[in-house]
């Protein structure tokens, strides 16, 4: 229990740990499952994973892959689909075997039985090893906002409005141009992968950081579940490190 902070001096260098975090993990255990997310902050640690296949020959082509959540009424070839996303980032750069990459279709005909099936995926590969998460300003993990159940699996989700003005920046600027719905992994779903990695730099994510380490465990909250789970790394920038007690950020390993 509790959470483990790690603090890098850049968004990059968080980047690079936590490629190093899944490179081992393969290492390891090459048919892994590892959940991955999307967003601006995990940039990085793609191009690193990229680089690690292309120049030291990281094999992905036995492991399984699960995106964390997806916009509803996106088609998988939409530019700013979390599926777009992904194979830009990642997929079109490395070995994964596609028949092994999962990302909730947010064009289901039916998305009650999308998410059902996601979730039986999910339990079908034995479960998730390792989780990667990003954060939300208002401390939303995958699309799961402010209000979910911690009891809850993947689902559709209104998304909140601070998070569609989040995310505007990726559809012209406008609020009315982001989609109102989405899919995503639910707090149970994420609480039962064996180990989950969170990333956050800049100011911008200090407060949702704090309330996340060190705040009450309340579903306003979303991510300060993660203080219930057992092994769980938050890998911080200083600006989004910034609000926590000098009790938890001191004597923090600086990878
Ligand atoms: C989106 C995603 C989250 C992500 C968050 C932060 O809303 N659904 O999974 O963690 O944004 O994104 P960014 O890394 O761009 O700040």
């Amino acid at each position: 229990m509790g959470i483990d902070i790690k603090i890098s001096p850049s968004q990059d260098a968080i980047g690079k740990h936590a490629a190093k975090r899944i490179k081992q993990l393969l290492e390891l255990k090459p048919d892994a499952v590892i959940g991955m997310a999307t967003g601006s902050t995990p940039e990085p640690m793609y191009a690193e994973l990229v680089r690690m296949h292309k120049e030291e020959g990281l094999d992905f082509s036995r492991a399984t892959f699960f995106n964390l959540d997806e916009y509803a009424g996106l088609r998988p070839d939409h530019p700013e689909s979390y599926h777009a996303y992904m194979q830009t980032h990642l997929y079109d750069h490395i070995n994964a075997d596609p028949a092994k990459i999962h990302i909730l279709d947010g064009k289901a005909k039916r998305l009650g039985n999308e998410v059902l099936t996601f979730e039986a995926k999910i339990k079908a590969a034995g479960g998730i090893d390792l989780q990667i998460l990003g954060i939300g300003t208002n401390g939303h993990i995958g699309f799961c906002e402010p209000g979910t159940s911690f009891n809850s699996r993947t689902h559709v989700v209104k998304l909140a409005q601070s998070t569609r003005q989040d995310n505007a920046r990726f559809f012209g600027g406008k609020v009315s141009k982001t989609p109102e719905y989405a899919l995503t992994m639910g707090i149970q779903t994420i609480m039962d992968a064996k180990r989950i990695i969170l990333l956050a730099n800049g100011e911008g994510k200090a407060a949702a950081i704090r309330s996340a380490a060190q705040g009450p465990v309340s579903p306003n909250t979303p991510a300060s579940i993660l203080q219930e789970h057992d092994n769980v790394t938050f890998m911080l920038d200083p600006a989004a490190a910034q609000s926590l007690d000098r009790s938890v950020t001191r004597g923090t390993r600086r990878p």
